[in-house]
């Protein structure tokens, strides 16, 4: 029996509805961004986007039934991202979620956030089987898992300071880019040198990132040569900061002897990396893996995705199970 399942994401400043058939078929994906509400603050300013998820969801819900051709009554569950994410805006979503399964009579699955993104790679590779090295990179987090089996996670790696997406944030936002920065750098650096300027790799020898240091060595460097062209300091943080993703992902995959790499996130769209990371597949006899940017950013067909898997395993969530804005990866078992 295929089951049909409504997902909501509303973590951080997209608002999100997708109806997904049995965690794999994408029948609608509605991604209503909030990008240039908050970009004269060079960030998401979560009071603005808690607001903007109320005067969204209503609208974004309509149109993801609509171009699913579902209605409500056909749902098999609705779904939405619990946590990790900002208090108020994630209120929205499970408040929502909630709503449509009594009005509807249906389950309702509270989904993590981290796990959605490490199934955002079922949605166009369906037959994907672990143990997988994945690593998750966008503006909030900066994650390396070893996925061992459905719903048993190993973190081998995350951020001591900032996220990666988040250092690509502050970069442009420095160097007069604009908001968000990874695509802008991303753009940018492909007329500059990657080579010309040695940003440090940081943390070379562990499994965990850092993108402080690497930060304040461009600020340090623009300050001290101020007439360097900005594609170069652009092309040669973008050098570092990919360099410092991909050399770790390649030892976690070496130690798990996982055969297949996997990323997410947002700075999963960069085109660096995506080069990088399937020149390291072909180099090392494994498959690389790497879901469509609109896969990789923040959308809601993933939240269906992982909620389809929890739900076979767990069964539904209770109604009075609430969100945690810093919930992390389960374990499991
Ligand atoms: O997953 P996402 O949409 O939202 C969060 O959960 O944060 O990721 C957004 C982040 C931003 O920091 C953005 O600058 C970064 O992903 N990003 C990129 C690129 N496209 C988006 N970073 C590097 N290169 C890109 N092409
Ligand atoms: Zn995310």
């Amino acid at each position: 029996m295929t089951a049909t399942l409504l997902g909501i994401e509303t973590s951080c400043d997209e608002t999100a509805a997708a109806v997904v058939v049995d965690g794999t078929t994408v029948r609608s994906s509605v991604v209503s961004s909030q990008v240039d509400l908050h970009a004269r603050y060079g960030g998401v300013v979560p009071e603005i986007a808690s607001r903007a998820h109320v005067e969204l969801i209503g609208p974004v819900l309509a149109e993801a039934l609509e171009d699913a051709g579902v209605a409500l009554g056909a749902l098999d569950a609705v779904a939405a991202c619990r946590g990790p994410g900002l208090a108020g805006a994630l209120l929205v979503g499970v408040s929502a979620a909630k709503a449509l399964a009594l009005v509807a009579d249906i389950p309702y699955v509270g989904v993590n956030h981290l796990e959605a993104h490490l199934y955002a790679a079922w949605l166009e590779q369906p037959d994907l089987e672990p143990p997988l090295a994945v690593l998750v990179a966008s503006g909030g987090h900066t994650l390396l898992v070893i996925m061992e089996a459905h719903g048993r996670y190993r973190v081998v790696g995350q951020t001591v300071d900032d996220a990666a997406g988040e250092a690509f944030d502050k970069v442009a936002r420095f160097l007069g880019l604009g908001y968000p920065g990874g695509p802008a750098i991303d753009a940018l650096a492909r007329s500059g040198d990657p080579a010309a300027i040695p940003f440090p790799r940081a943390m070379a020898d562990q499994a965990d990132f850092s993108y402080a240091g690497l930060k304040t060595a461009v600020v340090n460097h623009v300050r001290q040569h101020p007439d360097d062209p900005v594609a170069d300091v652009a092309a040669s943080f973008q050098a570092a900061a990919v360099d410092q993703l991909v050399a770790k992902l390649a030892a976690a995959a070496d130690e798990a002897d996982a055969p297949t790499l996997v990323l997410g996130g947002g700075v999963a769209a960069n085109s660096v990396l995506r080069a990088q990371v399937a020149a390291l597949a072909e180099a090392t006899g494994r498959r690389a893996f790497l879901p469509a940017p609109r896969l990789c950013t923040d959308n809601a067909a993933m939240i269906a995705a992982a909620a389809w898997w929890r739900w076979r395993a767990d069964g539904p969530t209770p109604l009075d199970d609430g969100v945690d804005p810093t919930l992390g990866l389960p374990a499991g078992g």
